[in-house]
């Protein structure tokens, strides 16, 4: 069966964002005829410094996430990365395979390091190669993520092509990002040409997984937006980012297609569009983050699930290290 995975950093809350370009998409694959791993990255969260109280809360949160929306752990295999070492080790092993010119091509490390590259962690410079380690040790073959990480999974196919190059072998399959819908962008509510992000300086820049009705009203409310109405076609959102992204929003809450959206509110005003966006996103966000709430006051709980999930990756993971370190010349006894 085609193997699934994914991972979410829980270097702070979860964001629509991470909801519409990831999490709606992982529950979807469940049972979908895939063999689904989902995993809290922890080791890709302290590539930037993290408080470790924050991140043992923020870890527990992303996990309470997605169970809070479908993830089911009888069904996927959910964990938390640093518990599974073979991540870290079969990290190394590509940090060998990878070349110096694929990571300085990485935009996403140039958006995070600005001009300030020099002062940046040697680990986030090198994220990519243990992402690719994260796929490739489970031999997974459809990797769900939203547009940011697309370039990620390509540079993963490229490690796993040198490798099997290198070494002569047919080992490592290609993985397949799956980026598919409207939504695989969510921009800020502030500036429609900026992603909307979890560390972003703005609250209101945001909707957090764990905003109340008020907050997610008022915020969509101050969304920053042009002044004309919606138009009559897509092809009216060409140029307009804040009302392509609200439109986008709206259409991946409701399942529907943009078009759709704008049929449903023809040439209507953000006074009309901007409640029915806020009242939408209450109806399916509130749900989950009430069962957020709930899990997250028993932590333990989720901890047990964690490592539960941990022990089945691991029963993955270590053959395909093994094999790894044989296929590379390591002697094992
Ligand atoms: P992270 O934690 O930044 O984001 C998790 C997932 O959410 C998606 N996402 C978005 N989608 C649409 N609009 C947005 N504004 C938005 N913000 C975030 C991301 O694309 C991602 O799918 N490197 C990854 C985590 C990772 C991973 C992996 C993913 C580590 N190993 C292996 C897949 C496979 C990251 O930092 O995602």
């Amino acid at each position: 069966t085609p193997r699934v995975f994914s991972g979410i950093k829980p270097s702070g809350g979860l964001t629509l964002g991470n909801y519409l370009g990831a999490i709606k998409r992982f529950v979807q694959m469940q049972g979908g005829g895939f063999e689904t791993i989902y995993c809290v990255v922890d080791l890709h969260a302290i590539t930037v410094w993290q408080d470790p109280k924050e991140l043992r809360s923020a870890t527990r949160e992303v996990a309470a996430g997605f169970l809070a929306s479908g993830i089911d752990p009888e069904k996927s295999i959910l964990f938390n990365q640093s518990q599974v070492s073979q991540h870290a080790e079969l990290a190394w092993i590509f940090n060998c395979v990878a070349r110096l010119g694929w990571m300085n091509r990485m935009t996403q490390f140039k958006e995070k390091a600005g001009k300030n590259a020099e002062a940046q962690s040697l680990g986030l410079y090198a994220y990519p190669s243990l992402m690719a380690a994260d796929i490739l040790l489970y031999h997974a073959t459809h990797v769900p993520v939203g547009e940011d990480q697309k370039q990620h999974v390509e540079l993963t196919r490229d490690i796993a092509a040198k490798f099997n190059h290198d070494y002569k072998v047919d080992f490592f399959p290609m993985a397949e990002p799956v980026i598919e819908g409207p939504a695989m962008r969510v921009m800020n509510l502030r500036d429609g040409t900026k992603k909307m992000s979890k560390s972003g300086e703005s609250d209101m820049e945001r909707i957090n997984m764990t905003d109340d009705a008020d907050t997610i009203a008022r915020k969509f409310q101050k969304a920053r937006t042009d002044a004309a109405p919606l138009p009559e076609s897509v092809e009216g959102l060409d140029g307009r980012p804040e009302a392509r992204n609200l439109v986008e929003i709206y259409a991946a809450l409701a399942d529907i297609t943009p078009a759709e959206v704008l049929a449903r509110y023809p040439g209507a005003g953000w006074g009309t569009f901007k409640p029915a966006l806020a009242d939408l996103a209450v109806e399916r966000l509130s749900p989950i983050s009430g069962e957020m709430a709930r899990m997250m006051a028993d932590p333990a709980e989720i901890d047990r699930i964690l490592a539960r999930g941990a022990e089945r990756a691991r029963a993955i993971a270590q053959p395909v290290l093994s094999r790894t370190l044989d296929i590379v010349g390591m002697v094992r006894g």
